[in-house]
């Protein structure tokens, strides 16, 4: 049994935090990936520092710049303002919906955003800190555009990925310039884009280099999670280049200086600066002074990110912070790696995803399951896979099997023995006192996961706790008890009720919906803090009255998981056809060439199966000419009595030839649709579209 460590001393000191979750890019809703990246990790973090008495300020925002953003509304053919104003309104609610507790969510569209963004380039500029340079762009002749960042892709000249983005390639996470791109491509045209000259600000990084060395490699950021800090090393070994801060595109914040004309600051310059705009605008709100919360040293800044934002939020912003000079810098960059999804990786544009709004209509009231998942199985420390059957094993196994059943059992038998009334304990037995310890212990163990951003290894301690309450209640038997020793049941039912009440607190970062309606239950508000836990005598008084018992978490049944690996799997077929490229068009025929056909209308009127030939049915049809055997490879896609009486189109005068010894004498024309189903050639059937060759 766990052994009473006393909490550090340092906990009873209130801090000022100021944590921030990555921007989420407003082209699309959010999913399970992100949340389990950077929002519920940041938030399990939010949470708990408020819980320990911490001032804490969490922040985030959508970003709304960039080319994601401009392709999006291209496609759609709306405005990019369209695109930003649909989708930040869906993830600001997703966000709420979740219990992601930002203290403010902002939008780097806003007025604010944009002034504060302007005036930081601005005091950058007339501090002598940006190059001004004309160099040779990529630029695309046919859509009259200069290509930057998304606008072209190509092979990575790092690791030879062939998908790399012009500003950055995903794979190797190595920040470009799109004119180091190998073979790139324009992402509008496609064509081959030609070099311009143009004018940029560059942000001089190879300047900041010596500076970004003290802090990180000889400073204290060995304590950084090692995917971040093996990064950074490699990037700043590899020696760091001049970076362009600005972009000729008409969507995002315009370069407030002279001769800037058609071009806007780069989203990596302004987003982040983004989590400062955010600050002011809640400060504005609240009443409060912005500027603690981001230049007094005493304040320790904590970026939440996804691995695909390490660079710019540990090498270009701090190095923009740097060169401002009136800002901290963080302390840590704790960011996580990639979830998969059953085994493929997460993608907005196949559609492989869990979208939290869907999930939300299909798992109604079920956030907390969803982040206990994503947390139990978080991508810490490598790319980790997403299962719907470890979701349901997660929920069913230890939601519902551990946490849920001990306070269930708790909560029913109070109202059983005593009608929800506390009871008084008699005198604590030996095994009644270390469960109290052990109780007492777990503050500060999970503490020190969240506090070195183990918040898997977190959770996993919290379940260790309604483990014991199960122990303890299947050790001490209170319901045996009951008929031969009330005095003792008492004490052991007290027990059990101060650990209810201690998970009832400590699970709040985890599980902040179960945490309220826990402390529902229990008839409790705030009374208990993180840290009274660990040192309060009693959690829960004799006396006090809880109410009736409900169930905390329900059981997932397997249907329910079945229909979302269907879900999958109807999105994987969907993304096929998609993809599925049109066959190039065939040789040109002459109009005696095509005369040589002789295709009539005819009616199938027979049809069986070809014994041992899985693909082959036997058809009979009647060709207006005669009645005919025409055999077939549709027998996958129907079964004889479907086709039966189907009008269709037959080639007449085609050879006939042996097929497993029945002479065929035609052919039925027919097409495959995207998803490989063979149809009958009618353009109304269902997967017929344009472009498919009939046979
Ligand atoms: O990767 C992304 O989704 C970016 N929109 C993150 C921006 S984080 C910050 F710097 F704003
Ligand atoms: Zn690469």
């Amino acid at each position: 049994m766990r052994t009473f460590v006393p909490l550090k001393q340092k906990r009873n000191m209130s801090k000022r935090y100021t944590i921030t979750a990555a921007l989420p890019y407003t082209n699309g809703p959010i999913h399970i990936g992100h949340l389990a990246g950077v929002y519920v990790p940041a938030d399990i973090y939010a949470r708990y520092l408020r819980l320990t008495g911490n001032d804490v300020l969490f922040i985030c925002g959508s970003d709304e710049h960039g080319v994601p953003i401009t392709i999006k509304a291209k496609k759609e053919g709306v405005t990019p303002q369209d695109i930003v104003d649909k989708y930040h309104a869906i993830i600001k609610t997703s966000f709420e919906d979740f219990g992601v507790s930002f203290d403010n969510y902002s939008r780097t569209s806003a007025k604010i955003h944009h002034d504060t963004a302007s005036e930081f380039f601005t005091t950058l500029y007339d501090k002598g800190e940006f190059t001004e340079e004309i160099t040779e762009q990529l630029y695309d002749e046919e859509a009259n555009q200069f290509l930057a960042d998304r606008f072209v892709t190509g092979t990575c000249p790092k690791c030879g990925n062939e998908e790399a983005y012009g500003d950055q390639c995903e794979k190797c996470g190595s920040s470009l310039n799109a004119t180091d791109l190998i073979n790139p491509k324009s992402a509008i045209t496609g064509n081959v884009p030609t070099l311009k000259q143009t004018k940029h600000w560059f942000l001089p990084l190879d300047k900041h280099e010596d500076f970004l060395k003290e802090w990180i490699l000889k400073g204290h950021k060995k304590d950084w999670k090692p995917n971040v800090y093996g990064q950074v090393k490699s990037w700043i070994d590899d020696g760091l280049r001049p970076r362009a801060v600005t972009r000729d595109l008409d969507w995002g914040i315009p370069v407030p200086v002279e001769g800037a004309d058609g071009k806007v600051l780069y989203v990596w310059f302004d987003a982040p600066i983004g989590y400062i705009s955010s600050t002011k605008e809640w400060a504005a709100r609240e009443g409060k002074d912005w500027e603690p919360y981001w230049k007094d040293e005493d304040t320790t800044l904590v970026h939440f990110i996804g691995k695909d934002n390490i660079v710019f939020h540990c090498i270009i912003f701090p190095a923009m912070l740097k060169a401002e000079g009136s800002y901290i810098l963080p302390e840590n960059v704790p960011a996580n790696e990639f979830l998969n999804l059953e085994g493929n990786k997460l993608s907005t544009s196949k559609n492989w995803a869990v979208w939290l709004p869907e999930y939300l209509e299909d798992f109604p009231g079920q956030q907390d399951v969803l982040r206990y998942a994503l947390t139990a199985n978080a991508p810490e420390t490598k790319d980790n896979d997403f299962t719907w059957k470890d979701f349901q094993a997660r929920n069913n196994n230890e939601l519902v099997a551990i946490f849920g059943n001990f306070i269930n059992r708790v909560v029913v038998l109070t109202n059983k023995y005593y009608n929800g009334v506390i009871p008084t304990p008699g005198e604590f037995s030996q095994v009644d006192e270390e469960t109290l310890a052990a109780l007492k212990a777990y503050p500060s163990v999970i503490s020190s996961s969240i506090e070195r951003y183990r918040f898997r290894e977190g959770s996993q301690e919290l379940m260790n706790l309604a483990r014991l309450g199960n122990k303890y209640l299947a050790d001490e038997e209170p319901w045996k008890m009951i008929k031969v020793d009330e005095a003792r049941t008492q004490t052991i039912m007290f027990v059990a009720l101060q650990i209810a009440s201690g998970l009832a607190t400590l699970c709040e970062p985890y599980l902040p919906f179960t945490s309220a309606k826990l402390k529902g239950i229990l008839n409790i508000s705030d009374e208990n803090t993180w840290d009274s836990i660990a040192t309060k005598e009693v959690l829960l008084p004799a006396n006090h009255q809880i109410g009736k018992a409900e169930l905390l978490f329900a059981k997932i049944e397997d249907d329910t998981i079945q229909k979302q690996l269907d879900k999958l799997i109807a999105s994987k077929k969907a993304n096929e056809a998609a993809n599925k490229v049109t066959e190039p068009q065939k040789d040109t025929i002459t109009f005696d060439d095509f005369s040589k056909l002789d295709l009539r209308v005819g009616t199938i009127l027979e049809a069986e199966k070809m014994p041992k030939a899985k693909k082959l049915l036997v058809l009979k049809v009647d060709t207006g000419l005669d009645v005919r055997t025409i055999v077939s490879g549709i027998a996958e896609s129907f079964t004889p009595e479907e086709v039966i009486g189907k009008r269709v189109t037959v080639l007449v005068n085609l050879a006939p030839r042996a097929l497993r010894g029945v002479d065929s004498e035609g052919m039925i024309l027919m097409t495959e649709t995207a998803e490989g189903k063979l149809v009958f050639v009618n353009p109304d059937e269902k997967g017929v579209t344009n472009g498919l060759q009939i046979s």
